[in-house]
């Protein structure tokens, strides 16, 4: 039986969107079946740093392999104590613990399940638009609504106490305002809701420093520095979400650096391993990673396995080497150039946000094109068509339609400008 027809008959397609089967990868190119090359500019859902067959990393997998792969969180091990010194060492001065997990999914659970332990309690609150995994409470937190609160199947398991506030989205303001004259309605509504769920009870806040899922939703400057200051007035715990933008992949080592403004509890993954192996972690302040010590309140059997602890510090190791959050700022400046170059061409690209290397630019209805859902639907299909995989976040609920660009921090600015002519090309195509 050939790959797809038993891929279709054995496997829930639940995500599966597309039949192209990839056999192989190498940088930022992954190849398939039949050996045509794809630019990646999706980094496998954002967790690709390094690239695709990296030697260096094959090696030290390779080696560990041989040494030992798999040791429960029960003992200490070498290389789980070397990531927690490397992750203390790279994290913004005042967080010193940490947890490790194996998705963002469970690095977020374990968050919120930290942040009730040590405030005793409390509300939860996020931002609508928002993502933050699939497991009960990181689900209860995530704010896109179609595919989570709406789906019965998925509400009826997750918990109470998750309240979702107005997101910063500049380009669709939930308050009709420009981002100029605003005078910071979110963080207004922000704290109305606060109060409303009665202040010193809410345990914890829940954000993304970028939305990512959510298309790439940038906060206007200060807008981070005002949720901080909430946070301290009212006694909340502030978590940001870094399991799309942590390890420089927004050209600081974690998008919070950009604000200067540093959570409570820091939560990774995703490209914390390039993607070689599944792992997360999650850094703390001391007296948080202190109330935590000796309570069984979170673990999974690979949660700290010497496999993923030895793929992270390999990608660190990398990253730091070859300055590649560097390369992730000035590239990622190249692509948000040439992008704002296609917005000017093409009224269909209503706005274009980002940094570094996570990119995003939004589509919108033009009089006598395609309608903006059915245009990025057929630009996604015609970019995979032409040689480019990228993401598209279509929610119709939500209002939005944004084609994300998170290619690996290897990426250069000949391979960005290669995929903005695809995407060009590929636009010029779809808008008759
Ligand atoms: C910001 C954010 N947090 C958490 C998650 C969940 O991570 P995982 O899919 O590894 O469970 C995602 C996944 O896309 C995400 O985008």
């Amino acid at each position: 039986m050939q790959v797809l027809e038993k891929d279709k008959k054995y496997l829930v397609q639940c995500y599966t969107t597309d039949e192209i089967v990839f056999t192989r990868g190498e940088g930022v190119y992954m190849y398939d079946e039949g050996g045509k090359a794809y630019l990646d500019f999706s980094g496998q859902f954002s967790s690709d740093s390094l690239g695709h067959g990296n030697k260096e990393m094959i090696r030290a997998l390779s080696d560990q392999l041989k040494k030992i792969a798999n040791v429960t969180s029960c003992f200490p091990t070498e290389e789980r104590a070397a990531l927690a010194e490397k992750l203390i060492a790279i994290t913004p001065d005042g967080l010193d613990r940490v947890m490790l997990g194996v998705t963002g999914s469970d690095a977020n659970e374990f968050a919120l399940k930290a942040a009730k332990l040590y405030q005793g309690g409390g509300k939860i609150i996020s931002f609508r638009r928002g993502f933050h995994g699939s497991t009960a409470g990181s689900a209860a937190a995530t704010g896109k609504s179609e595919t989570i609160q709406e789906n019965p199947s998925i509400s009826e398991l997750l918990p109470n106490g998750f309240i979702h506030s107005a997101p910063p989205y500049c380009y669709r303001c939930d308050f009709g305002k420009s981002v100029e004259d605003c005078g910071f309605q979110c963080l207004k509504y922000l704290e109305q809701t606060i109060l409303q769920e009665g202040g010193e009870k809410v345990a914890a806040l829940i954000t993304e420093p970028i939305f990512a899922a959510g298309g790439v939703i940038v906060p206007p400057p200060g807008f981070l520095k005002g949720v901080r200051e909430l946070c301290d007035k009212y006694g909340i715990l502030l978590i940001f979400d870094e399991v799309v933008t942590g390890l420089g992949q927004t050209g600081t080592m974690f998008a919070c650096e950009y604000d200067n403004v540093v959570p409570d509890i820091l939560v990774t993954g995703k490209a914390l391993t390039s993607g070689y192996v599944p792992g997360s972690a999650v850094m703390m302040r001391a007296e948080i990673g202190k109330k935590l010590d000796q309570v069984m309140l979170h673990g999974h059997t690979h949660s700290c396995y010497p496999l993923a602890c030895t793929a992270a510090l390999k990608n660190i190791e990398i990253i730091q080497r070859d300055g590649l959050v560097d390369n992730s700022r000035d590239v990622g400046a190249h692509l948000h150039e040439l992008l704002k170059g296609l917005k000017e061409e093409f009224p269909e690209i209503g706005d274009v946000r980002g940094r570094g290397l996570l990119q995003g630019f939004e589509l919108e209805d033009i009089p006598g094109g395609p309608d903006k859902w059915t245009l990025g639907q057929s630009l996604y299909e015609e970019m995979l068509k032409n040689g480019l995989v990228t993401e598209l976040e279509s929610r119709h609920n939500l209002g939005n339609v944004v084609v994300v660009l998170h290619p690996a921090l290897i990426v250069t600015n000949e391979d960005v400008e290669k995929a903005a002519e695809i995407i060009r090309k590929s636009l010029m195509t779809c808008r008759q």
